[in-house]
């Protein structure tokens, strides 16, 4: 409990305030897959399956065309989640809300891909996630270096297109810029890239949770029996500790915070539509590996935009004493920045250190005007189509 009096604590009365009981509808969009939410809201689908030359097995949701065929542009965009999410967050607030739906019905071929590790790629040629360790041993480093080309690769191969539009949010911008520098002959396979709460440096984060995690100071075999060794499976008395400490009053930010990924995000009640609720709580969190968050951690500590901190191993591994920078300078595609005063992991002044590392590259940022939006809202918002959709929509036509 020492630990998390070192966490500013104004930000708990702006998010936890007086929040409407959530009305907790049977919602049966929580129990359907991906292809089947998108069959029942009348869009076409497509599964497509990828594997790693480390052997990891991806998948990839396709929505083809709109339902007005007539609309076909005939160019194609590909959409990357976020940490503890996936390929559902693009599509699971419906046909009149969601940017995955929004980009097909304006004439979009959508793909939408899905990190190693989540619900959606837990497979393996070799490795078993449930029985091998191995599975687990990779971070938004392997995501951006390794997943992210071979999704584009599969995209550009079966459309037979050159490039793309890329739109990440969160962890998905990060795993952009680790493709961008890693792999800089993927830069000219995008048109244009689009980061919603662009995540490169974390120095002025704000999250409760990612605090507590990078300021850890007792033991880390406790920090894992807490949140899981290998992959990210917080325990209940973690959660149920953070939103004690966070979250006291209100049934509605119990109930979110009871969520791991809301707990690491937050949420501005403002934004959040409680019918949603059964539909994103049945999709999200969608998993993760411990790496992926300790490696954030140790972004809040370093204040660099770095590979992972193997500690003793990384003379062996990187032959440096401290891990190797990404270098932004390689980074040449046309990117957009969206982001706002309110979030929790995206802090303003870290984006604008990231858009003048970006130089040239960083065409445009963008801060949302809602003073209130949050991490989550890019996704879930009740505004984010009128506020972040529609400016992202015009500014791909540019492209
Ligand atoms: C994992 O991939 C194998 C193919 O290598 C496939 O046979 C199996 O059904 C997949 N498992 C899951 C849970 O998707
Ligand atoms: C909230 O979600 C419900 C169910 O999807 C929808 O009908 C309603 O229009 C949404 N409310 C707002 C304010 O967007």
């Amino acid at each position: 409990m020492l630990l998390l009096k070192t966490i500013p604590s104004v930000l708990l009365l702006v998010y936890c305030s007086a929040v409407p009981t959530p009305q907790l509808t049977s919602d049966e969009d929580a129990h359907l897959t991906v292809p089947e939410l998108i069959t029942k809201y009348g869009y076409p689908v497509e599964v497509h399956h990828v594997t790693t030359t480390d052997g990891y097995i991806l998948t990839l949701h396709r929505i083809p065309h709109g339902k007005n065929t007539d609309k076909v542009l005939n160019k194609v965009v590909f959409l990357m989640h976020g940490l503890l999410c996936s390929s559902a967050d693009w599509i699971l607030t419906g046909p009149d809300h969601a940017l995955g739906y929004r980009l097909a019905d304006e004439g979009y071929d959508v793909w939408m891909g899905n990190a190693r590790g989540n619900h959606q790629s837990r497979n393996h040629t070799r490795l078993n996630p449930d029985t091998d360790a191995e599975f687990w041993q990779f971070s938004w480093h392997e995501i951006g270096a390794i997943d992210v080309p071979a999704m584009i690769d599969h995209v550009l191969e079966v459309t037979g297109k050159e490039s793309l539009y890329h739109v990440g949010h969160s962890q998905g911008t990060t795993s952009f810029y680790v493709m961008g520098s890693m792999r800089p002959e993927y830069n000219s396979k995008i048109k244009a890239h689009f980061s919603l709460a662009p995540v490169g440096y974390m120095n002025h984060m704000t999250s409760p949770l990612m605090h507590i995690m990078a300021f850890w100071s007792g033991p880390l075999d406790l920090l894992f029996k807490l949140i899981g060794v290998n992959e990210f499976l917080p325990t209940n008395e973690f959660l149920a500790m953070i939103g004690d400490t966070f979250c006291s009053d209100g049934d509605i930010t119990q109930f979110l915070c009871s969520n791991a990924l809301f707990a690491i995000c937050g949420f501005s009640p403002k934004q959040m539509n409680a019918s949603m609720f059964p539909v994103l709580t049945g999709h999200t969190p969608a998993g993760a590996s411990t790496r992926q968050l300790v490696h954030y951690a140790q972004e809040i500590n370093s204040g660099a935009f770095r590979q992972f901190d193997f500690g003793l191993k990384n003379l062996e591994i990187y032959g440096s004493f401290t891990p190797p920078s990404y270098d932004l300078k390689l980074i040449t595609a046309p990117i957009y920045l969206f982001y706002s005063h309110n979030d929790w992991m995206a802090g303003e002044q870290d984006v604008i250190r990231l858009c003048n590392g970006l130089g040239d590259s960083c065409k445009g940022k963008f801060l949302v005007s809602d003073n209130a939006f949050n991490h989550l809202d890019y996704l879930y918002g009740i505004s984010a189509p009128q506020i972040v959709y529609d400016r992202l929509i015009s500014l791909m036509a540019r492209h």
